[in-house]
């Protein structure tokens, strides 16, 4: 493809940014760098402030302070047309009587590319992301995952330093989004794109992502790869938003973490005083009939068992520890045929390098 704008993998740098409406600031103080040809994606609930960052970076918000530099350049006050990034949005906003090609030629023809190079290169963004032979259907007459893959091709075709898509997948039906997800990330992966995706959707952001940024309440309280964010959560909001997780409430005095239901001294030397969680993954649970059966360094609790569920590749055992309301999710791998019965007394067990201590 011919090179019509700046570096395609752009590092991306959000230096403080923060975006108030009246007293709320919805965005506060983001610092986040990204790098070249990187797939980060914004994960967090809604109202959490990510479309908004989102609209930040793309120029369709006007930022209250802070900076965000795309390839060295602060961009935060140049207005969106001249930031040349490219946009996928949740709703395709193509121009439905025009053709496909037509739709893709769009932005080319806005720079002033001349009309047979502007087909040439819509046709190449077309073939990229498998609309070859589409190019003379009205977008009207497309489903909602080729219309999506037209937006996709448009926003790709000047090959923009950056790509921003709000979730672009969120119309379309589960199916559709599966293969979508690894096709988009196949397409960014070739193009080189450095990309800025939002959902809140986790398994999604899990997916696709090389990093991902966590957002509670416009903050962003992890950026991180995927598999330490579900293995080294940074806070119980992370913990509890990524998956499965083992909370063991318990109280942490001058460095040391217990817990009344039978945990005794776990380290945690940069905790202050006070209430906490022992947390762990279901994955690291495992359950023995007696505390003599469990490993002598494990840290084992009583528990009774609540039920079994066969999932095909593990099973789930719940069970609740000797308050009678903790509960605990172990997840046992298919080749474990143990059966635990409703009612039967157990002891779960881990490993304390496998474990972490939350704030409450
Ligand atoms: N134009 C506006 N004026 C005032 N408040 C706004 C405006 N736009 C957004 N907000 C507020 O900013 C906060 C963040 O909104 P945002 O759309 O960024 O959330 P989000 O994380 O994208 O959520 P969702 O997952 O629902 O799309 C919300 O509390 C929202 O009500
Ligand atoms: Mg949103």
């Amino acid at each position: 493809m011919t090179k019509h704008t700046g570096n395609i993998g752009a590092p991306v740098e959000l230096v403080g940014l923060t975006k108030r409406y009246g007293d709320k600031e919805v965005v506060r103080d983001l610092n986040v760098s990204i790098e070249s040809g990187e797939f980060v994606t914004l994960l967090g609930p809604s109202g959490s402030g990510k479309t908004t960052t989102l609209n930040l970076i793309a120029g369709f918000t006007p930022i209250t302070s802070g900076s965000i530099f795309v390839d060295g350049t602060d961009i935060g006050r140049t207005p969106a047309y001249k930031r040349g990034l490219g946009v996928v949005f949740q709703h395709y906003a193509l121009f439905p009587h025009q053709s496909v090609l037509e739709n893709v030629m769009f932005p080319l023809r806005r720079r002033g590319i001349s009309r047979k190079e502007s087909a040439k290169l819509a046709r190449e963004s077309l073939a990229l992301v498998d609309l070859g032979g589409y190019e003379n259907r009205r977008t009207s007459e497309l489903s909602g995952g080729q219309q999506q893959r037209v937006a996709l091709a448009r926003a790709l075709v000047y090959r923009p330093p950056l790509l921003l898509m709000d979730e672009p997948l969120g119309a379309l039906d589960k199916r559709l989004r599966d293969s979508l997800q690894v096709e988009i990330k196949r397409i960014q992966r070739e193009v080189g794109s450095t990309c800025v995706f939002v959902t809140h959707d986790q398994e999604e952001a899990l997916t696709m992502s090389d990093r991902i940024a966590v957002f509670q309440e416009g903050e962003v309280v992890q950026f991180d790869r995927p598999e330490v964010l579900y293995r080294r959560p940074a806070n119980l909001f992370v913990a509890q938003f990524l998956g499965d997780s083992v909370l063991v409430p318990g109280d942490v005095q001058r460095g040391s973490f217990s817990s009344d239901l039978g945990v005794r001294g776990i380290g945690a030397p940069s905790h202050p005083d006070g209430s906490a969680f022992l947390f762990v993954r279901p994955e690291q649970v495992d359950i023995a009939p007696s505390v003599r059966e469990a490993p002598a360094d494990a840290v084992a609790l009583d528990a009774a068992v609540i039920s079994q569920t066969f999932l095909g590749s593990s099973s789930r055992v719940e069970l609740r520890l000797a308050d009678g309301k903790t509960p605990v999710v172990a997840r046992l791998s298919a080749q474990d045929t143990r059966q635990w019965a409703p009612g039967e007394r157990a002891v779960v067990w881990f490993l304390e390098r496998e474990t972490q201590i939350l704030r409450s």
